[in-house]
């Protein structure tokens, strides 16, 4: 038998709420996830069900007025397991970048305008790393050519917006390989870029993530993305995920009525032309009022009255190993 990979990221019921005036958003609301050296994990799900809010929170860094109400984020060290959430300061600025590093989906959230590109890839290495100044400028234009960045010398010298979309996104994912995380997290790294860009840039991590051996969670509501690159993919509603496994046992048999209904949404290749796309029905609810029971019952095509409505769905494990799905429907085989 294979030995599992080993687990370098593992989250539980990681809760993250924003305190407004008009109520509480409970954007993270019991996230449990796993992520394994060397494997690409997507996460997807429509838009605002939570993806960003949680991707942050493992790297602790949520905004006011959120805040990480509960759970824990162990990542995997040199020295055994740190909890990113109760670590001091000084732990989790060696966990960030140097173990997990994120792309984020909003670009200007990590480059600055003021600053050139290779000045700010410079500063994260000089950041983590012993190297002097020199040896950081060598390993920024590196970085650069690396990630397909043509004339890299020169670029280095660029600032963010005399950039294209595309050239920018690269220069995003060079910063955050700058210290070689174990983990890459990609938000959305496609999402603002024309067709041809956004294959170049899919085409970029999948080989990078296969030259450099690291993990990574692609974050993506395209479940086409996460066909063409993912390993295994988790499936989030409202905060939760509520099925994961490996990615083709769930995009062939999925159990969640949500992850069908995901899977209807989306063109198949050689589908006839009448076939009509059948959007998830219903809307996702207004963030403050999350439904009782199980939180997809109002848009449910499966909706059993009395049940669904009352009972909160626990995590149900099978068939295939790996693999778990939060719904009712599936009680009966709970592990
Ligand atoms: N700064 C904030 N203040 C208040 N609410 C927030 C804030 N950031 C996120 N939220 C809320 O948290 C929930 C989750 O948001 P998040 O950005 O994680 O969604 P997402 O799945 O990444 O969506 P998208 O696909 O659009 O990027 C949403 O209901 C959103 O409105
Ligand atoms: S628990 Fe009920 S409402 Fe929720 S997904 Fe399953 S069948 Fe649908
Ligand atoms: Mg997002």
């Amino acid at each position: 038998m294979v030995a599992p990979a080993e687990t370098i990221l593992e989250i539980r019921d990681l809760r993250t709420h924003f305190e407004l005036e008009d109520g509480v958003v409970r954007a993270v609301d019991g996230v449990d996830l796993d992520i394994r050296r060397g494997e690409v994990v997507a996460v997807v799900g429509e838009s605002g069900c939570g993806k960003s809010v949680m991707a942050r929170s493992a790297l602790r860094l949520v905004d006011r007025p959120g805040r990480i109400v509960g759970g824990e984020v162990r990542v995997r060290t040199d020295t055994g397991w740190a909890d990113v959430l109760t670590a001091d300061g000084r732990t989790v600025r060696s966990i960030r970048g140097a173990r997990v590093a994120m792309v984020f989906q909003e670009p200007m959230t990590s480059m600055s305008p003021m600053h050139t590109l290779g000045d700010q890839i410079a500063e994260a290495i000089l950041l983590h790393e012993p190297v002097t100044k020199a040896e950081a400028r060598a390993r920024t234009v590196e970085l650069l050519g690396r990630v397909g960045i043509p004339a890299p010398e020169r670029r280095a010298g660029e600032y963010p917006f005399q950039m294209s979309g595309g050239m920018l996104q690269r220069a995003m994912i060079a910063m955050a390989l700058s210290c070689g995380p174990e983990l890459l997290i990609a938000d959305e790294p496609t999402t603002a870029l024309d067709v041809t860009t956004q294959a170049q840039i899919l085409d970029l991590l999948r080989s990078l993530q296969r030259d450099t051996g690291m993990a990574l969670m692609l974050i993506t509501h395209d479940l086409g993305v996460a066909a063409q690159l993912a390993d295994r993919v988790a499936v989030m509603y409202l905060g939760a995920v509520v099925e994961h496994g490996d990615l083709a046992d769930v995009f062939r048999r999925p159990r969640h009525p949500y992850t069908k209904a995901l899977l209807r949404s989306v063109p198949r290749l050689g589908a006839r032309p009448r076939e009509r796309l059948r959007p998830v029905r219903g809307m996702v609810p207004p963030p403050y009022r999350r439904p009782d029971g199980c939180p997809f019952h109002p848009r449910c095509e499966e909706f059993m009255a009395g049940r669904c409505d009352v009972t909160v769905p626990p995590p149900v494990t099978g068939p295939e190993a790996g693999r778990a799905v939060r719904c009712l429907l599936y009680e009966e085989t709970r592990a």
